[in-house]
């Protein structure tokens, strides 16, 4: 199993180019199920989850093709079987996006429910609320949920609670309903405007999308598309964090600081110096990093993707900081592998309260789930001596090409196979 065994104490300092945005790109790959024609996505993220999706698309009969320059070409011009298995599923919470295009598409669907989870429970009942209020029938067999439908009519969902791969595939489903569909309560986040953009681009009826109610007027059918995929926000915020935590100062080529406001006022807030200007974010820190308080809730407010990655920040910080979980009721294991390198952290509740400590120290850690583990790495990197992170399976679900990034600012990192 790799492991990341990283000599910390070097601040990071220099260039790298931020990757396109794997929670925009699962659902875009998705949105392919919605026409016979190729959907031509660019600035594809070469992650272990986007492997895993195409892998999923590619057993339903979708003619993948890739090219040297991130760039997927998906052509569902039949869909040889409209299932979603268990091995997959459970390695990838995600796959629970094909639902929605199946259902549209095919009138029929069985995708594995996602099961245990190492951040939460996270249920996916509002998915599966909202498509049958839409017409389709579902029933859970064998650990399955099995959907049927004509043709999807349009309908009025109110969301019970904010819900990104909810109101995702709730938007996808409605592009071939018939009539008109109001998504309310759902989710602003910016992947869901990108997803939104394309399913324009390939001739759904959208308004609304970055608004907490979304309008789909659904067509007859969808044609193809070209896109190019959002930058990842959750991977420009973690290199600051981690050039704030090491005292270094870097340029993250590609990024968009305009959708990282709550992250960017909190690194501000820590004491660093924060550039935005069109496609690029750049961030020094001087002195030794203040503590800061925050909560997760909803975008435009704290990610809970970037959750962790603060709580390595605040362990070295100057000061006590109290973090508050609001979206996943299980995403502090981290936690406990950071008080392993001498982080000063008590858990109350969803609540995190971390009196920063003058040093870490070097140990083995294990990562529990990706975000978890961005923030071992990020710990490592300041702590003195060396640390090996464990299990960074997790890590290179989300994160391209991690540790040569890493290096190219100037980190002591290597991959021990
Ligand atoms: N929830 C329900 N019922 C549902 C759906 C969600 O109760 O039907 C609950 C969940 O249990 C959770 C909350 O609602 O407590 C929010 O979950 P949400 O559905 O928004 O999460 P998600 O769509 O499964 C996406 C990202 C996550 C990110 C969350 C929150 C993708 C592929 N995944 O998950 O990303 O943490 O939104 O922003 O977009 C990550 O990248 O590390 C990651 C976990």
């Amino acid at each position: 199993m790799d492991r990341l065994v990283i000599q910390g104490g070097s601040p990071l300092s220099g260039e790298i180019r931020i990757s396109g945005a794997k929670n925009a790109a699962l659902p875009l790959m998705c949105a392919s199920l919605l026409t016979s024609d190729p959907v031509q996505l660019s600035n594809v993220p070469h992650l272990k989850d986007v492997t895993t999706m195409l892998g999923l698309l590619g057993r339903m009969g979708v003619q993948v093709s890739l090219d040297d320059r991130l760039g997927v070409e998906l052509r569902a011009e039949r869909i040889s079987e409209p299932l979603a298995p268990y091995d997959l599923v459970k390695t990838m919470r995600a796959s629970i996006l094909v639902l929605g295009p199946l259902v549209a598409r095919c009138g029929e669907a069985r995708v594995s429910l996602p099961g245990g989870c190492a951040i939460g429970l996270r249920p996916v009942d509002q998915h599966v609320k909202g498509l049958q209020q839409m017409g389709a029938e579902i029933h859970v067999e064998q650990g399955y949920i099995a959907a049927k439908a004509g043709r999807l009519h349009g309908a009025r969902i109110v969301a019970d609670i904010v819900t990104v791969t909810g109101t995702e595939n709730l938007m996808m489903a409605a592009t071939l309903a018939r009539g008109t569909t109001i998504l309310e309560n759902a989710a602003r986040e910016p992947e869901v405007v990108d997803l939104a953009n394309c399913l324009s681009a390939m001739g759904a009826k959208i308004r609304g999308a970055g608004s907490d109610v979304i309008t789909i007027e659904g067509v007859e059918r969808l044609h193809g598309a070209v896109h190019a995929i959002m930058p990842d926000r959750i991977e420009t915020g973690t290199f600051l964090v981690a050039a704030a935590a090491t005292g270094g100062s870097v340029h993250l080529r590609g990024a968009d600081g305009s959708i990282l406001d709550a992250v960017l006022e909190k690194l501000w807030e820590a004491g660093a110096s924060v550039d935005v200007e069109p496609g690029a974010v750049s961030l020094a820190m001087r002195a030794r990093p203040r503590s800061v308080n925050l909560r997760t809730a909803p975008y435009p407010a704290f990610p809970t993707d970037m959750q962790a990655q603060f709580m390595a920040l605040d362990s070295v910080a100057e000061g006590t900081g109290v973090i508050t979980e609001t979206i996943f009721e299980n995403r502090f294991m981290h936690a406990l592998e950071l008080q392993r390198l001498g982080a000063d952290i008590e858990i109350s509740g969803n609540a995190a309260i971390v009196r920063g400590v003058p040093y870490l120290q070097g140990a083995t850690v294990m990562a529990t789930d990706l975000r978890a583990s961005a923030s071992l790495v990020i710990a490592g990197l300041v702590a003195r001596g060396e640390t090996t992170v464990d299990r960074i399976y997790h890590l290179d679900r989300g994160y391209e090409c991690i540790e040569e990034k890493l290096s190219q600012l100037g980190a002591k990192i290597r991959r021990v196979r």
